[in-house]
């Protein structure tokens, strides 16, 4: 039977509506709007297209929000000021600095700029040890992983006690994903293993798993041989292999393609995410739930 696919497009937009009542809530019973800052530095059109879709979803729910786009040779000391000024604001509660940053400068020493407490990035290293801590102290989930486990747990997927096996170990998807499943608690306390380019016998591991979750960045990986029959498959590769030209715009797009052969796979999945429409929406949406979350925080909201 061939897979059900998971619309990560539904599944944003219904967070999104959950979202977008609980801002107009907190406007209503506090007075409070969440504020969200990106700061882009150059004009990677990749990273333009990124930035775009953010302050969208962030008017669409009601947000303040302020895109800093900066030139490509702003210095590295005119970006730690800017995110000083950001961190002062109230009327901020989210910066985002969107990757990746011009080779003049250190992102590292950029991402430990950010105020932990409006990292909604969750790319600061407190946060990378809150999650690691875990339960309460989890304030900020990184967005891509944080949207994995909303896939997986509102397509009806127990993550309890399951087999859950990572491809990939980045710092923004593999490490941090691995550490979600594992944690205790709902839409985790699963079983956790983690594969890499130094892994022997990848597909064995793959075979295995009742929850795949593939972030390797290689087109196709994951052949329909190293899946078990009936797993759920997430599939967070999205790989620019052409261009083609929209029907809707006439204008050339990219022609993207996921780590997972799709089509062979989804004859032997249980249920499986496509390239694009699936992992892609749930990231930005993951981005405007940590803003709420922040904002709450702030104004000392339950
Ligand atoms: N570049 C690509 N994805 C991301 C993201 O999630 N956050 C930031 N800041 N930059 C990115």
């Amino acid at each position: 039977m061939a897979a059900k696919i998971i619309s990560g497009t539904e599944i944003a937009a219904q967070i999104r509506e959950e979202l977008k009542k609980e801002v107009a809530d907190m406007k209503e019973k506090h007075g409070v709007v969440p504020g969200l800052v990106t700061i882009l530095v150059g004009k990677n059109p990749a990273s333009v297209s990124y930035v775009t879709g953010k302050h969208k979803a962030a008017d669409e729910l009601g947000f303040f929000s302020i895109q800093d786009d900066q030139p490509e040779d702003l210095s590295e000391a005119d970006l730690l000021k800017l995110i000083d000024k950001y961190n002062k604001d109230p009327k901020v509660h989210g910066i985002l600095v969107q990757l990746p940053l011009p080779k003049h400068i250190d992102e590292k020493r950029v991402l430990n700029a950010i105020d932990p407490d409006k990292d909604v990035d969750g790319f600061h290293p407190v946060n990378v040890g809150r999650l690691m801590i875990g339960g309460k102290e989890a304030k900020f989930l990184p967005c891509t992983p944080a949207g994995i486990q909303e896939l997986i747990v509102r397509s009806g997927f127990e993550t309890a006690g399951a087999e859950v096996v990572v491809v990939g170990r980045s710092n923004i998807v593999g490490k941090p994903i691995a550490n979600i499943m594992l944690q205790k608690g709902k839409g985790a306390n699963a079983t956790v293993t983690v594969v890499h380019t130094g892994t022997k016998n990848m597909d064995a591991h793959c075979k295995r798993a009742d929850i795949l979750i593939v972030a390797a960045g290689v087109p196709g990986l994951v052949k329909p041989e190293w899946i078990k029959p009936g797993a759920c498959v997430i599939d967070v590769g999205v790989n620019r292999v052409g261009e083609k030209k929209s029907e809707k715009t006439g204008k050339m797009v990219p022609i993207l393609k996921g780590d997972v052969d799709f089509d062979a796979a989804k004859e032997i999945a249980g249920a499986i995410t496509p390239v694009p429409g699936g992992v892609g929406p749930m990231t930005i949406t993951m981005l405007m739930k940590n803003t709420v979350k922040s904002a709450k925080t702030h104004a000392g909201i339950e």
